[in-house]
């Protein structure tokens, strides 16, 4: 008779705003208050699973904390070494950026760029309301606020991007709904009207997977201050980021759409609504 060998897996800590089932991946895991607005999560698993959640975990934090997964017993090095190539292989089948033909991106609309799929739901939340998109890129936001309804003024600082962005939005069929203004976001945040001040912030091509806090997003931090002139500020921010670093904000995880990315946090969405009185 051949025994199934299981492992006791420990994952913390996990924010109450993480759909945590999702993120874990396979069915089992118990959840338990750790104060502070954590959780950890707890399994007897099989040892594939077990392996299979530790790899996908390996490297991440969120909240501002590092997770850690731990494995009693430990897993064996080539049981590691095959559920981390097994990973590899599935980060590769990720949701889709652009996916008409004819668009175009530089290297950085590409890095920076919002799937698609993402970018219209995001877009969906919004309501028809007009939005103020503070560092456009190639377009990615924009054209799903636009395509979801809305009215759209899109700022960026560099020109050659920003004229991707119209391209792109041309392709999409949704560049009479935008305004393309090529200049800093900061100043144009100052005078221009809108309901929503959308900001996706340069991550930084290396931005830290384990912790990332405001000072770290500066276009975001120097946004800050103006958010009272709209109804509400939204942030695409690092799944890593701390949202306790912006007062009176809710986040929210943003999971893949493909197969392969269906259990990854894309970005967390955050919002501030504008306080009244
Ligand atoms: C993360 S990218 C935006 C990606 C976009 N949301 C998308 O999905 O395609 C951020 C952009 O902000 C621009 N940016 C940074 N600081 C800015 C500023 N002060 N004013 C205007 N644009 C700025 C950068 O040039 C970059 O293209």
């Amino acid at each position: 008779m051949s025994v199934v060998r299981t492992h006791h897996v420990r994952v913390h800590p996990l924010p109450h705003w993480l759909d945590a089932h999702r993120l874990l991946g396979v069915p089992g895991f118990v959840l338990e208050p750790l104060g502070d607005g954590f959780v950890s999560a707890q399994a007897q698993l099989p040892r594939a699973q077990a392996a299979d959640v530790a790899a996908r975990l390996r490297g991440l934090g969120f909240g501002g904390r590092r997770l850690c997964c731990e494995l009693t017993p430990a897993l064996d090095r080539s049981v590691v070494r095959g559920a981390r190539t097994a990973d590899a292989r599935r980060r590769r089948d990720t949701s889709v950026g652009f996916s008409r033909a004819g668009t175009r991106l530089d290297a950085e609309g590409r890095y920076s760029l919002t799937p698609e799929g993402l970018a219209l739901w995001l877009g969906e939340q919004a309501a028809g309301r007009s939005v103020l998109d503070c560092g456009c890129g190639a377009g990615g936001n924009a054209i799903g606020f636009a395509r979801a309804g809305c009215r759209v003024i899109a700022v960026e600082q560099d020109a050659a991007r920003l004229a991707l962005a119209k391209h792109n939005a041309l392709v999409y069929g949704v560049a009479e709904r935008i305004e393309f203004v090529h200049g800093d976001a900061l100043r144009v945040a100052a005078e221009q009207v809108a309901d929503l001040l959308f900001v996706d912030p340069p991550w930084g091509g290396d931005y830290d997977h384990l912790s990332t806090m405001l000072q770290q997003l500066p276009l975001l931090e120097q946004l800050l201050p103006l958010r009272q002139r709209f109804a509400e500020l939204w942030a695409k921010v690092p799944p890593s980021f701390d949202p306790s670093s912006v007062p009176d904000a809710s986040a929210r995880a943003v999971f893949g759409m493909a197969e392969g990315d269906a259990s990854r946090v894309k970005f967390l969405w955050l919002q501030t609504v504008r306080r009244s009185g």
